[in-house]
């Protein structure tokens, strides 16, 4: 049984979903938290994993460490990607086999589901069709990390869970314009605009895209609804359900950071895949669905990056 005193450790816990999981679980007052960086603990290497694991004794393994990266690296490293999500995985899954761990969370993400499938995604559309190829290797090792985690509950009736879900923002977002994710490079976009003399903005495509997008501490309840349940079936999509047009979030993020210039629309550069919805019916039928409106978190996330701006400029201005 998990409860307050219980001993869980976050994988990954300073990332943007790590930390996220970490802020809700303990203002929900599990005290007994375990995190360990990167420096602290690489996930590649089994023995050290080995060797914490032993240490720590975790009742509970959330795990939410990945190399993850956009289009650009996805493609140019396709056996980093590949081999090094896989190694932080299997080594957390077979050790918390190994110790006996009563309960492990995987997280992965949408791009698990094949390129062409119909939408919105439902989770039965997995291993029907290819993938997408520039980020194959990423969701190949995504796709092993859900078959583990399929194969232990059917082989050894544990409860091991993994959720997929959509494009997350929020708190502790990357906001370096080389890598970050369309939603946090708006905001920055925006704000230099603004501050510009609301200058022009320009941004990548058409705008036609369809996305949907999650607050990332909605994300995070969804880990502790799966955390405080024995959940049925071993994969769940975690989304809004609700997507719009990149056009209409590019209105909505310059509205709330108060850009007044004009956008242009790159349409040279690609646009990607049409549309990405999640289907969620299984999540909300088992009982968790997400609490923040884009609005909301939208602003949220544009109040906690004027907060912490001055780190953002030591790391990538
Ligand atoms: N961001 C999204 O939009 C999104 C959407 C869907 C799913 N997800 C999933 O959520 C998970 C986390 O993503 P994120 O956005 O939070 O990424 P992130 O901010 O880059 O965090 C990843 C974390 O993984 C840790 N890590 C990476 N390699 C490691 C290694 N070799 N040893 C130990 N720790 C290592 C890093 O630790 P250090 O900081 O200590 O280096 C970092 O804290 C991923 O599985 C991703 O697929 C994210």
């Amino acid at each position: 049984m998990i409860d307050k005193n219980s001993i869980i450790y976050i994988a990954g816990h300073n990332g943007m979903a790590g930390s996220a999981i970490w802020r809700t679980l303990t203002a929900k007052g599990y005290h007994n938290l375990v995190g360990a960086s990167s420096k602290e603990l690489d996930l590649r290497k089994q023995k050290a994993v080995r060797d914490f694991i032993r240490k720590t004794k975790p009742d509970v393994i959330i795990d939410a460490a990945a190399k993850v990266g956009g289009i650009q690296a996805n493609n140019d490293f396709p056996f980093d990607f590949l081999m090094e999500n896989m190694q932080i995985q299997n080594n957390l899954i077979n050790e918390a086999h190994r110790l006996a761990v009563d309960k492990f969370i995987f997280l992965g993400s949408s791009c698990i589901y094949p390129k062409l499938a119909p939408q919105p995604l439902k989770e039965e559309y997995l291993l029907t069709a290819p993938l997408e190829p520039t980020n194959e290797s990423y969701a190949l090792a995504k796709i092993s990390g859900v078959k583990l985690c399929e194969a232990i509950r059917r082989q050894y009736q544990k409860d091991f869970v993994s959720l997929m879900p959509t494009n997350l923002y929020g708190f502790n977002d990357n906001f370096d314009l080389k890598s970050s994710h369309v939603l946090p490079a708006m905001i920055r976009k925006f704000h230099e605009a603004k501050e510009n003399n609301n200058a022009v903005v320009t941004l990548w495509g058409t705008g036609k895209p369809m996305r949907e997008f999650l607050f990332v501490d909605d994300m995070a309840e969804a880990v502790v609804f799966a955390l405080e349940n024995e959940l049925p079936d071993h994969l769940y999509n975690v989304g809004t359900g609700k997507d719009l047009t990149i056009k209409e979030l590019a209105s909505t993020v310059r509205k709330i950071v108060g850009h007044t210039g004009d956008i242009l629309w790159d349409d040279t550069k690609p646009d990607g895949t049409p549309r990405k919805l999640m289907d969620v019916s299984k999540m909300h039928n088992m009982g968790w669905k997400h609490q923040t409106e884009l609005e909301a978190g939208i602003y949220k996330t544009y109040s906690w990056f004027l907060e912490n701006i001055e780190n953002f400029k030591q790391k990538v201005y």
